[in-house]
């Protein structure tokens, strides 16, 4: 089985600030055409949110055109700079939303079980889960006996360093970790919203951010509260899992680069 993450793909409309800096819209196209063309073809894709930038309606039209493109199922996470009744609207045919409340649901039908989370606080960029949710994921984790789970959410559950992010960041991460303490069947807590790749332990599982497919967060590690965007290669990652050897996560550029060579069956 093989997962393709996207994240924060930001998508803005025509003519404005966002759209002429980063040209977001044509960043994710470049992204879905590199999945839809990949010699690792995932079996489904999961954009762990910011999915627009503003929260607006033109901007999820805009969004539906470009990941309707891809060419195997697709899930939608909310972040915060998205409006969960747009994406809703926007995306009736994915009856996979809960109609109302957060946006948090169970993927089912794999060998493992995918649970997807909303970290959504309208109007602020820190993100929250909620007693409601935390019981719903309880609930959850308590139910599957036989296959392992991972999770997907915008806000990585952990501070990371980066000073300006981290106050952007998760309010009821002590929370989220007692609830995650008390499962070991929990393969990764898979997020986005820092826009870099980065890793730490929690619990006993790993939780790891997910470049963006747009611009990526300056690397200000400590006591610097700059913060600032870099247009370093966007990113994707490949979570590839096999019975035998768990979750392996790959990350791949969305840009293609030239062979240097291959060799069939040899050792290097
Ligand atoms: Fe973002
Ligand atoms: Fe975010």
């Amino acid at each position: 089985m093989l997962i393709a993450q996207l994240s924060d793909c930001h998508v803005s409309a025509p003519g404005e600030e966002f759209t002429e800096l980063y040209k977001t819209p044509d960043r994710l196209k470049a992204a879905v055409d590199h999945v839809n063309g990949s010699v690792n073809k995932p079996d489904l894709v999961i954009l762990t949110g910011d999915l627009v930038n503003a929260g607006r309606p033109e901007e999820y039209e805009i969004l539906r055109g470009i990941v309707s493109d891809l060419e195997m199922p697709y899930y939608l996470l909310s972040g915060n700079h998205d409006d969960n009744d747009s994406l809703r609207a926007a995306f009736p045919d994915h009856a996979y939303l809960p109609k109302d409340g957060n946006l948090c649901y169970v993927i089912d039908g794999w060998p493992l079980k995918l649970i997807c989370l909303d970290t959504n606080i309208p109007g602020k960029p820190q993100g929250n889960l909620g007693e409601a949710q935390l019981h719903w994921l309880e609930r959850e984790l308590a139910a599957e006996k036989t296959r392992k789970v991972v999770i997907f959410m915008h806000h990585p559950p952990f501070n990371t360093g980066l000073v300006t992010m981290d106050e952007m960041g998760l309010l009821d991460m002590a929370d989220f970790a007692g609830v995650i303490g008390r499962h070991d069947h929990i393969e990764r807590v898979l997020c986005g919203h820092l826009h870099r790749a980065i890793q730490k332990r929690i619990g006993g599982t790993l939780a790891q951010c997910c470049p963006s497919t747009s611009h990526q967060v300056m690397l200000l590690l400590g006591d610097n509260n700059e913060l600032g965007t870099t247009f370093e290669p966007p990113e994707y990652l490949l979570h590839y899992w096999t019975e035998e050897d768990g979750l392996v996560t790959h990350s791949d550029y969305v840009k293609d680069y030239k062979v240097a060579w291959t060799l069939k069956g040899g050792v290097m």
